[in-house]
């Protein structure tokens, strides 16, 4: 062990510097632009896997963005641990909030800053930089490892999903690794044992065939903006209660068990308006805040468009409006059947004086990960080990929508190891990752190795 870490400490800076290569890379999934870098990602992280040690690497060629494998199978006898991540990341906009330019990596305050640095790049180089430790120290490492890395997390795991469908057999692990969720506190672990699920709809309405004289037509000819105005408002009521029929039916409550679990963690109203300037937060029914966050399903808008947004006034009955709305969703309610009451909804509640088009985007299942198997026990001692403290056990109100496929088809546990935090900045101008927790997530990984390796 000593060897290890000393391994690790020597090699702090180029750690850093090769993190900063990969943050340079613009892969950015949403973006067709960007689909020319998602390959030059994919083919430097397949170079990166064979550089540390995993000889057997390939890039995977999909409809959509290439995916990472590497295997080192020299553990006979040992298990199997299959760690993911994606190299995706999210749209940099908007780029003048920015301090630095969010592809040109800095170290400020202990921090390294740019997009991707804690979603999910920083985090996924905690796996590949404890597997080079072992391989360039040992020459072995103590257990067998698969690696995976996807470029589609950001935009729903579509093409991770299909392979996973006809591949089952070459990922198959004994438990799944993911470090792309958040601690508790800076310097205080966490594991993540819950995940909202997710659905993704946009609905697009068309009234005349092109802008009209609102003067001209007005009272007669109908207003597809107005018209989405009204559907939007008839999603939720006055207490954010969602009014889409059946759409609370698969819902499990949470019991009075978890209930007292969740109360441990600290979390109250006045924490999340001083983080977010909210003014005042919506009523959340019978639910703590921390319960509404993570454990209750939600829907909102986020985007909406149509008609004239430019200075000054402009007189038309627009042609086209729409929006973009997700919910978020809790176990056990499925995606595919929240996408199709939505459809329903939205169609019996829309007038005939407008066409409209419901689309669904994308989806991912809820997943609540089980805590009591000996892998739980092994990542609790090993962040103990890093970060000398218990990490919390806590849910995360976000998504990682193949978590669950990931371990339905490959039947293996999936252990929630997150060491980013909440503040700092994902999906946001001016993203970071803590050092100290970029190195402690390293030591994470190693010691959790190396104890999965002597049993
Ligand atoms: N790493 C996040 C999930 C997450 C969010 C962890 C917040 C911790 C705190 C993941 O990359 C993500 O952003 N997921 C998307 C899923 C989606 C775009 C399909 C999300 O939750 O919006
Ligand atoms: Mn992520
Ligand atoms: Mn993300």
């Amino acid at each position: 062990m000593e060897k290890l870490l000393s391994f690790v400490s020597n090699n702090n800076e180029k750690f850093i510097e090769e993190l900063k290569a990969f943050l340079r890379m613009p892969s950015v999934s949403a973006s067709p632009e960007h689909s020319n870098d998602m390959k030059a990602t994919a083919e430097y992280l397949k170079n990166h896997l064979i550089e540390i040690g995993i000889k057997k690497a390939e890039v995977i060629t999909t409809e959509k963005h290439p995916l990472v494998y590497g295997e080192w199978i020299g553990a006979p006898g040992k298990p199997t641990v299959l760690f993911y991540g994606h190299y995706d990341v999210q749209p940099p906009h908007p780029l003048e909030l920015w301090d630095s330019p969010p592809f040109e990596p800095v170290i400020k305050d202990g921090k390294i800053w740019a997009r991707g640095a804690t979603d999910d790049k920083g985090q996924l180089f905690t796996h590949l930089k404890a597997i080079e430790t072992f391989m360039k120290v040992k020459g072995s490492l103590p257990v067998n490892i698969k690696i995976i890395l996807e470029g589609e997390e950001e935009v729903g795991s579509e093409s991770l999903e299909k392979f996973l469908e006809l591949n089952s057999e070459k990922l198959k692990c004994d438990v799944i690794v993911i470090s792309d969720t958040s601690m508790y506190a800076p310097g205080e672990p966490a594991i993540t044992y819950g995940l909202r699920g997710l659905c993704y709809m946009q609905i697009d309405v068309e009234g005349p065939k092109r802008d009209l004289h609102s003067g001209t037509y007005g009272g007669v000819v109908d207003n597809p903006i107005n018209v989405l105005a009204h559907i939007i408002a008839k999603l939720k009521d006055e207490n954010g209660r969602v009014l889409i029929p059946g759409f609370y039916d698969d819902v499990l409550e949470i019991s009075e068990e978890e209930k007292k679990e969740l109360k441990k963690i600290k979390v109250s109203a006045k924490d999340i308006m001083d983080e977010t300037g909210a003014p005042k937060l919506n009523p959340t029914e019978n639910y703590s805040v921390y319960e509404a966050m993570t454990s209750r399903p939600t829907l909102d808008c986020n985007g909406i468009w149509g008609g004239f947004q430019g200075e000054g006034a402009k007189t038309i009955i627009p042609s086209k409006a729409g929006a973009k709305i997700s919910m978020r969703l809790v176990p056990n309610q499925n995606p595919n059947k929240i996408a199709k009451l939505f459809t329903k909804y939205v169609k019996s509640i829309a007038p005939k004086t407008v066409k409209i088009e419901v689309k669904d985007l994308h989806g991912g299942f809820p997943s609540i990960v089980p805590l009591n198997n000996n892998y739980i026990k092994l990542a609790k001692s090993a962040l103990k080990f890093a970060f000398g403290k218990e990490p919390k056990f806590i849910k995360e109100g976000g998504s990682i929508p193949v978590v669950t496929t990931l371990s339905k088809r490959l039947k293996a546990p999936c252990l929630l190891l997150g060491f980013g935090l909440d503040s700092e900045n994902l999906h946001s101008p001016n993203e970071h990752f803590s050092l100290d927790s970029f190195n402690k997530g390293i030591l994470t990984i190693i010691k959790y190795i190396y104890d999965l390796g002597k049993k």
